[in-house]
């Protein structure tokens, strides 16, 4: 059998290990494990984001097919203990990239350090694959669009991108060194249900249903010409499982829809979504990010994983503000 072919790895059946599986995208990678007929799923997670509420639904329908560990990707013992007899790791365990800038000791210890422990026990392990989450924050501000994997990753220039890309470069010298299968995600801008509506570091969207639904226009710093290439959470849960289903390892792929869309058009496409006839306001410029620009090439996606975006932004954006309502308001979605 060839490398690539060994690397095709079901879901149905398997015993897996999800990092980070109580957060946004972890927790809805869950249901779909759940769903597709994991024999086992543990997650690990510190809850520092991420909630119990957000796999509940999956917890009832998979009884004691679904256990949560609360622990810390960078506690040994734990990891060493939960990676044993795994088939399958998905490590989604990380912090956002404002706190990473913030702090970037801690982010050391839980992105690089954590991540380091999280290869080193599935190898130890024997797991068959990782499916790994990386980030389009190791592109920077890409020089070239659409931007394929093969673009490089020097004009990054923070800690949760530079984290990300050592991640990258950790799984590959551990196939080259161990023969570890795995496929590295680049998520770009992610959005949809179980976005973290409560935290410190709360997304733009968040920010803004906030203000419309108390009748306040959407608050944009800046010009908001600069755009972003968003991806529902939904799809991103899909793109791990069908990379651990692919005959391929040794992989990095973009994963987007290849749409570009403004700060300022989502603004607008968010008060269409909640049926609203204000208008953006523009706020003086902040310099959050020096990303202008995102837009993914996404063709490797869809040769190598069969993956193609499924929910269009329209759909995404009332899907997120249904959810938002009955999570913040009562109002059933
Ligand atoms: N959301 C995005 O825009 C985006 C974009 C690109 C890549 N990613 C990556 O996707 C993955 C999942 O992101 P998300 O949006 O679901 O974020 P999230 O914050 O909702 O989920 C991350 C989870 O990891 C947990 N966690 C953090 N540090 C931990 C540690 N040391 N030990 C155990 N658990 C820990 C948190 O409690 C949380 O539940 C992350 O690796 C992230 O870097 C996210």
């Amino acid at each position: 059998m060839t490398e690539s072919a060994k690397a095709a790895q079901p879901v149905s059946g398997q015993r897996i290990l999800v990092t980070g599986g109580a957060g946004t995208i972890g927790s809805t990678l869950v249901d779909q494990l759940v769903d597709a007929g994991a024999a086992e799923v543990v997650v690990l997670d510190n809850l520092v984001r991420g909630r119990r509420e957000n796999i509940a639904a999956a917890a009832e329908k998979a009884g004691d097919r679904l256990t949560l560990v609360e622990g810390d990707i960078n506690d040994l013992g734990v990891v060493r203990e939960l990676t044993a007899g795994k088939d399958l790791v998905f490590h989604l365990a990380a912090l956002r990239i404002t706190q990473c800038a913030e702090q970037p000791r801690t982010a050391l210890e839980s992105l690089v350090d954590g991540t380091f422990t999280v290869i080193e026990q599935a190898v130890e392990a024997g797991v068959k694959k990782v499916v790994a989450s990386s980030s389009a924050s190791v592109y920077g501000l890409a020089e070239q669009f659409p931007t394929t994997e093969r673009h490089h990753p020097y004009n990054n220039d923070t800690f949760y991108g530079a984290a990300k890309a050592f991640n990258e470069g950790m799984l590959r010298s551990f196939h080259a060194m161990k023969s570890l299968d795995y496929v590295a995600l680049r998520y770009f801008n992610v959005y949809g249900p179980r976005m973290d509506a409560y935290g410190v570091y709360t997304e733009v969207l968040i920010r803004w249903m906030e203000r419309i639904a108390r009748g306040e226009r959407p608050l944009i710093f800046g010009d908001g010409l600069q755009t972003m290439d968003f991806v529902h959470v939904h799809d991103i849960a899909r793109a791990n499982v069908l990379a651990a289903q692919a005959p391929v390892t040794d992989e990095v792929y973009n994963i987007a829809t290849a749409q570009e869309i403004s700060l300022a058009g989502l603004a607008e496409a968010l008060l269409a979504a909640m049926d609203s006839d204000l208008t953006p306001e523009f706020g003086p410029a902040r310099q959050v990010n020096g990303v202008t620009r995102r837009l993914a090439d996404i063709s490797a996606a869809a040769r190598d994983l069969g993956w193609k975006p499924t929910i269009g932004m329209d759909e995404g954006l009332r899907g997120l503000v249904a959810w938002w309502q009955a999570e913040t308001q009562g109002i059933s979605a």
